[in-house]
């Protein structure tokens, strides 16, 4: 499509956006004495070459062009374009704003005196309702004085005032530690030992003297012997050739190592191959080492990497910044996430492999390849936030991981890092790692706490409370006090202090809270000057949003035009993702988001406002303060960031508590919910062939994080491994191996057991003997419950529900095989992510066909319940739990019918994101029972009927579309174009020149379309690599037989 007919077929959605703009603006201009009539060419300049003009993109990216500037500050350099992987719109979108931004003059702190003139009441009553709905009480009392006044109650008798003062400074600046420490494994152990023995506690972390202890202990000649075999040097940086350091140049504007990157790199740990942590404070640059370390493992040692991240998004982000590295050094890139990534692996015998994965992909990718025996392939496992491991469900699924990493012993080197973790000297033992730590910040981050209109700075180096909260300023933004009473915590003013000329993320404590501030502040903030930063960019962004996610929500509406968003997972991948490349080129300069942006997605910010310290419903621990501040004062974003933590005064204590408490610790989740991720750990080693005794499993399990905190956590482990086991066997998820069990067994007993027993006699008769050293195996549930990678227990539940269904299952439509697909993660009543509403789902049975009304009658369902479910307007009584279940299955099956995602959303009244959120959960439900039911003869012919909904689910599109769906970064909408354009498959993508691929795709920059077809090119050196083997193999038993031939002759 050329870009004139594109601009055609956009106007009329610019005009209806233009209208919607409009409208905001005139009601605010009324009030204002400034207030000028806007021309329609606001919204739809007859020049802008913003959008599709590619000029000069290349020294955008390059940085030769001095006069770009990103738009967040006057100080960030082109550094920022590179470092940062845009998803679409905006790559090409900064140079006509660059000169706007790089002119601004408005300076931090001067606020316009537009506060007093807004009126507040203009607004309907639903429209107060809806934006002010969780405002805080605003008529409580709160200062300095009252802050300060509720901080000497933090003291304990017992420490004096410069002890608990030097304690604050250890925590509250670095979140862990000043200075550098670097402490071996063998060093802390022993250390351990001895304090274990004095008092029962694991030894803190000590600096160590670099020179003399580390460096010295490494000059040995052993040890110089060891690295030489280690790491073949390819190259004079890092053992790399120099053509990484040209490409770190290239991709991310790197131009050299930080002082502790290098120190950190010549580390006796890395030298030796040795597990390591090294933990640094946000934004210290922790990344670029694992870059570095994980390239020398694929092109020094030419091994496999396994490089596992805490969110699907973050994964992405990933895979395309390491693409251009995969061409340009010629290996190969993986994507394993939910979808994505094939178990096991195909073998490459010519390319080394980077495989990027989410935890739990990671975790199953691992599985398969110790299933194959083909574990050794991976040389190095880089986990980045490794503080996950404490948290519930995925800490679990984590920790089983590197347990299972470690107990292979297959030379697998594991590199951990976080900014975050409050016992490195546990995890240390865990890992049996070296830990390195060192208290860095690229760029200052001053931290301020507002109480009332006081605002008090941090400084961790202060003796007393007030050197320690040093009160700075006062605010007034000179509300009025309509507006007063509307923002209290003066948030539009401390955002306007930073916006729009640069950018600011408010984290709020809930979903709903982020909507509702956004529209605060859209209300409030001076509409000049929000609105006219960046307009063609912000329409250009509803427009994309209106036309590729097919919707833009009623909030985003309102806010977008003065460059303020939200963000949670209510919102689809893609509105996320538009809403993300808009902050990072500054198109968007406020978000408003919950927590989970903090630890989920790479974005800088100049000022951070927390807008309450609480996370939810639970107060917010040092852990999440930390992260979330750490989003502002990143590298490239001018000489400080700024963080402010609004607290109110009820809150005053809980604050100063949080900010002395000492870093959270990552606890074991293993014994959680009745010790179930033990338990699917056991399951899962036994399945592996990891373990098939006691003794090895008493071994695999006291390797755990949780046999490192038994202790603390008041956990007998060996005693744990035996409830187990007993459970495991009575419900026939284990048998020996060597020999059939008793039928009539009802439990099993240990030698010690027996030495107790008073009758032997008998209780063998009953009983099952499990020496320390007896066999035993998974049978065909327990083998299934361990590739579904499920519980036993649920592993039961989901058999019942398929043996029922094989009786009577209904196959003239999709609904009863997604009913089965919607039980995989159903709970007790049947509602999680979200309940089923009564009115729409009696809508929807009054509507739907003979064919729906089958499976509503064959779960009990009649007219009389559903006169009932018309009067009473609730699904509560004893069909929730199927009713539940039946309002998704009829989701689904919407979709299955591929009616569009929003309509999808707004017929069944829920948001898009979680709508999305159900459908990767379905697919990923339909691919585990085809896992389950390949392990259980009798579900034979239920593997077909799964795979093909699980196809169905996964991609919802047309078959032809599909070679183009492999790709990163293309979803229906972009297929749909690409195809239309002629690019019909990967090779067709491979060809293309950047520009033109860009072209042929709305709102795709040449930055996203390069970054394609490097992934393109990735697919296809993959398939090179099989078809060689391929080939490989037909020649070698051609060769085979013509040597048995003349053998024979
Ligand atoms: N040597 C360097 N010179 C300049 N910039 C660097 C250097 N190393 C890293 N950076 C930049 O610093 C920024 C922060 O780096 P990174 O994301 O690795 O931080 P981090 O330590 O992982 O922080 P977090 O704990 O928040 O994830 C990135 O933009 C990165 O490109
Ligand atoms: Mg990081």
């Amino acid at each position: 499509m050329s870009r004139k007919q594109t601009n055609e077929k956009l106007t009329p959605l610019y005009n209806k956006h233009a209208k919607r703009i409009r409208s905001e603006q005139v009601q605010s201009t009324k009030k204002t004495t400034d207030a000028r009539p806007l021309s329609e060419s606001i919204f739809w300049p007859e020049n802008d070459a913003s959008f599709f003009s590619h000029v000069n993109l290349e020294e955008v990216f390059s940085g030769q062009d001095g006069v770009v500037s990103a738009p967040f500050s006057s100080q960030t350099n082109c550094k920022l374009f590179q470092n940062d992987s845009d998803d679409s719109l905006f790559g090409d979108m900064s140079l006509h704003s660059a000169t706007q931004t790089r002119n601004a003059t408005v300076p931090n702190n001067v606020i316009e005196n537009s506060f007093n003139e807004i009126n507040i009441t203009d607004l309907t009553a639903a429209e107060v309702k809806d934006i002010f709905y969780d405002a805080d009480d605003f008529t409580e009392v709160q200062n300095t004085q009252m802050f300060l006044d509720a901080m000497p109650l933090l003291k304990s008798p017992n420490v004096s005032l410069s002890q608990s003062m030097s304690f604050l400074s250890k925590s509250i600046l670095d979140g862990i530690v000043h200075g550098t420490q670097y402490e071996t494994y063998e060093a802390l152990k022993s250390r351990t030992i001895m304090a274990s023995q004095c008092n029962n506690e694991l030894a803190e972390l000590d600096p160590l003297d670099w020179q003399t202890q580390a460096f010295a202990e490494f000059e040995s000649t052993k040890q110089q012997q060891q690295l030489n075999d280690s790491f073949p040097s390819k190259g004079s940086f890092y053992g790399l050739p120099d053509k990484v350091k040209r490409l770190i140049f290239e991709h991310k504007g790197i131009d050299s190592l930080y002082e502790w990157q290098q120190e950190c790199l010549n580390l006796p740990a890395i030298k030796q191959r040795k597990n390591l942590i090294y933990a640094l404070p946000t934004s210290g640059g922790k990344t670029l080492v694992a870059e570095i370390l994980m390239l020398r493992e694929i092109l020094c040692r030419e091994r496999n990497v396994l490089f596992i991240l805490p969110y699907v998004s973050i994964v992405q982000e990933k895979v395309s910044a390491m693409s251009p590295f995969a061409i340009a050094m010629d290996f190969i890139v993986d994507e394993y996430t939910a979808g994505k990534g094939k178990c096991p692996p195909q073998p490459q015998r010519k390319r080394r492999c980077l495989f990027i994965a989410s935890i739990e992909k990671g975790a199953v990718l691992m599985d398969s390849l110790i299933d194959a025996e083909r574990p050794h392939e991976i040389g190095l496992v880089v986990v980045d936030e490794l503080h996950l491991i404490g948290e519930r469900g995925r800490g679990a699924t984590l920790e089983a991981f590197l347990t299972k990493v470690m107990f292979l012993n297959a030379n697998i080197q594991i590199v951990g890092m976080s900014a975050t973790i409050g016992n490195l000297n546990e995890i240390s033992m865990f890992l049996n790692a070296d830990v390195y730590t060192r208290g860095f910040r690229p760029v200052e981050l001053k931290e301020y706490i507002k109480c009332g209109k006081d605002i008090l700075q941090i400084n961790s180096a202060g003796q007393t409370m007030e050197e320690i909260f040093v009160p700075t300023r006062s605010v007034n933004f000179n509300y009025s006090p309509a507006v007063e009473r509307a923002d209290p915590d003066h948030l539009a003013g401390l955002v306007s202090e930073c916006a729009p000329e640069n950018c600011c993320l408010v984290f709020c404590s809930s979903r709903k809270n982020c909507e509702n501030v956004a529209l605060l502040l859209s209300r409030i903030v001076s509409k000049q000057k929000f609105f006219e930063h960046r307009q063609s960019e912000k329409v250009d962004l509803m427009n994309a949003l209106d036309n590729i996610c097919g919707v833009l929500s009623p909030v985003l509406a309102k806010t977008l035009p003065y460059g303020i968003a939200y963000h949670h997972s209510g919102l689809t991948t893609d509105e996320r993702k538009f809403i993300e490349t808009a902050y990072r080129f500054g198109v968007i300069t406020v978000i408003c988001c919950t927590s989970t942006l903090a630890a989920g997605v790479n974005l800088p910010a100049k000022r951070v406002i927390i807008r309450a310290p609480y996370v939810g419903q639970e107060f917010m621990t040092l852990c999440k303060y930390k992260q979330m501040v750490g989003r502002a004062g990143r590298a490239g974003l001018g000489d400080a960031g700024e963080s402010i933590l609004i607290t109110q005064n009820k809150d005053n204590l809980k604050v100063g508590e949080m900010l002395f408490s000492p870093m959270d610790k990552a606890l074991s989740s293993l014994e959680q919910q009745e010790a179930t991720g033990l338990q699917t750990l056991i399951l899962s080693v036994i399945g592996l062939n990891l373990a098939d005794c006691r003794r090895d499993l008493n071994r695999l399990v006291n390797s755990t994080l949780l046999a490192v905190q038994a202790g603390a956590l008041e956990v007998a482990v060996d005693d744990l491994v035996l409830r187990i086991l007993r459970d495991m066997f009575k419900n026939k998820v284990l048998k020996l191996k060597d020999s059939a069990p008793k039928s009539n067994c009802s439990d099993i007993m240990t030698t010690q057991d027996i030495n107790q027993s008073s009758s032997h006699a008998a209780s063998l008769n009953r009983r099952l003997l499990i020496s320390q050293s007896t066999r035993f195996q998974l049978t065909s549930i327990g083998c299934a419950a361990f590739k579904a990678g499920i519980d036993y227990k649920r592993a039961f539940a989901i058999h019942n529900e398929l043996q029922q269904a094989q009786q009577r299952l209904i196959l003239s439509s999709y609904m009863h095989l997604l009913y089965l697909v919607v039980c995989f993660n159903s709970n007790e009543r049947g509602d999680e992510l979200f309940p089923a509403d009564a009115t729409i789902l009696f809508r929807e049975y009054t509507t739907h066909t003979a064919k729906t009304h089958a499976l509503f009658a064959q779960l009990g369902f009649t007219e009389a319940h559903a006169a009932r479910l018309a009067k009473t307007q609730s699904v509560q009584g004893p069909l929730s739990l199927q009713l539940n279940r039946l309002y998704k299955v009829l989701i689904l099956t919407d979709v299955l019918d591929l009616l569009p995602l929003p309509e999808v959303a707004n017929k069944y009244n829920i948001e898009r994101g979680t709508l999305q959120h159900l459908i990767s959960q379905s697919t990923a439900a339909a691919s585990a029972i085809v896992r389950l039911c390949e392990q259980i003869d009798e579900f034979w012919c239920y593997k077909p009927l799964f795979e093909r909904i699980n196809h169905k689910i996964d991609r919802c599109g047309t078959l032809e579309l599909e070679p183009l769906l492999e790709l990163p970064a293309v979803k229906i909408n972009r297929a749909k174009q690409l195809y239309a354009q002629g690019f019909r498959t990967i090779e067709d993508v491979a060809k293309a020149r950047p520009i033109t691929l860009a072209k042929s795709v709305e709102f795709m920059s040449v930055k996203v379309a390069t970054e394609m077809i490097s992934a393109a090119k990735i697919i296809l050196m993959k398939k090179l690599d099989h078809l060689e083997e391929a080939t490989e193999l037909l020649k070698n038993c051609l060769s085979n037989q013509e040597t048995s031939q003349n053998t024979a002759t």
